[in-house]
């Protein structure tokens, strides 16, 4: 069984040590929690893999305390400057070309590397002890649902890692925006998630296209992450845009509910069980919330899941992303 450690100064200089020694130790972050081994190891970094049981196509992400500690493991373009001025520390990670001290295992063998500057104190804190870069997928069992509290870690991955590094709730509860930089003249966005597309064109001063994902999970692994099925509950999930009070009312215990916001008026009686992602149809506090209800729907033993989209906009966006994902069939790739 994983130890779950509090993160006080004792713990988190002997985790470092760990760390720098070769080790896994899951970390919070403010998006999602992550498996942590040092970056430039290739063997620590082999060891993340067979944690999550994650095939060796789908390269790392490497988390960094600085821009000066990103510069030392890729090329920084000016555009590439520009949003880690604007949003570092912060959820966004950036993928690069990769310089030769970054071990071609965490990054899957390509030329590119995918950085990120995360902004929760305990792992900036860790980042700054342990003086090495952090390779950090989230810590799950591949292809399951990320995890945002150190419970659910060690649900996932309690018996195949010693340590969990407990950060509290994640802050922004799904994972970082992904943006392609490795041609700054040709921006792209490959995963939605704790910062818009929006907010990235206006810093840059000009439009990022979202990569459509459908796409990626038909061709070549550039971002394995945006495979079709992703963030997968065990039991089967049904999105609508609007679930209704009938449907509430007639559905069976057996029968687990996510709406966005509470409805107006008083939820029905029902047999089922229903979950709220925000009262007051927040999307942040939804995406906050999302990956915690999905966990715990998904281990109180129902046989369906029903679940209702959030609307288009701000972290609405990365919350649907993960929500299509979570319902994509099993046979989807
Ligand atoms: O918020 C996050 O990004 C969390 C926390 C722990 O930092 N990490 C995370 O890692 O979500 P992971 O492994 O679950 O997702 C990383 C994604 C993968 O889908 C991978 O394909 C993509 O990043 N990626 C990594 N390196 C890449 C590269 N060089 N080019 C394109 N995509 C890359
Ligand atoms: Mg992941």
């Amino acid at each position: 069984m994983a130890e779950i450690h509090k993160p006080n100064t004792a713990n988190l200089r002997r985790l470092a040590r760990v760390l720098a020694e070769g080790g896994l130790v899951a970390v919070p972050t403010e998006t999602v929690y992550g498996l942590a081994a040092n970056a430039l190891v290739p063997r620590a970094c082999r060891a993340i893999f067979r944690a999550k049981q994650r095939p060796l196509t789908d390269p790392l992400i490497v988390h960094v305390p600085s821009v000066a500690a990103a510069a030392k493991l890729a090329f920084i373009n000016p555009a590439a400057r520009k949003l880690m001025r604007a949003f570092w520390p912060g959820p966004i990670t950036i993928v690069l070309r990769k310089r030769p001290i970054v071990p071609a295992v965490a990054t899957a063998g390509g030329p590119t590397v995918a950085i990120r500057c995360p902004a929760h104190p305990v792992m900036r804190r860790l980042l700054r002890l342990c003086r090495i870069p952090l390779a950090a997928p989230s810590a799950n069992p591949f292809g399951f649902i990320s995890p945002t509290t150190a419970e659910h870690v060690e649900a996932g991955l309690g018996k195949r890692i010693a340590h969990i590094i407990d950060g509290g709730p994640c802050s922004v509860g799904v994972e970082s925006t992904i943006v392609d930089l490795s041609d700054p003249t040709k921006p792209e966005v490959l995963r939605v998630g704790g910062i818009t597309a929006e907010r990235i064109a206006a810093v840059l001063g000009s439009p990022v296209p979202v990569r459509n994902q459908a796409v990626v999970a038909a061709g070549p692994l550039r971002a394995p992450g945006l495979l079709t099925r992703h963030y997968s509950p065990n039991t089967p999930l049904k999105l609508y845009a609007r679930i209704t009070k009938a449907k509430l009312r007639h559905a069976g215990a057996d029968e687990g509910f996510i709406l966005f916001a509470h409805p107006s008026g008083a939820l029905p009686k029902t047999a089922a069980r229903v979950e709220i992602l925000s009262r007051h149809a927040q999307p942040k506090e939804a995406a906050r919330k999302l990956f915690a209800i999905l966990h715990a729907l998904d281990s109180a033993g129902l046989s369906q899941l029903h679940a209702e989209l959030a609307p288009e906009i701000g972290a609405g966006i990365a919350v649907n992303d993960r929500l299509r994902r979570a319902a994509a069939k099993r046979t989807a790739h």
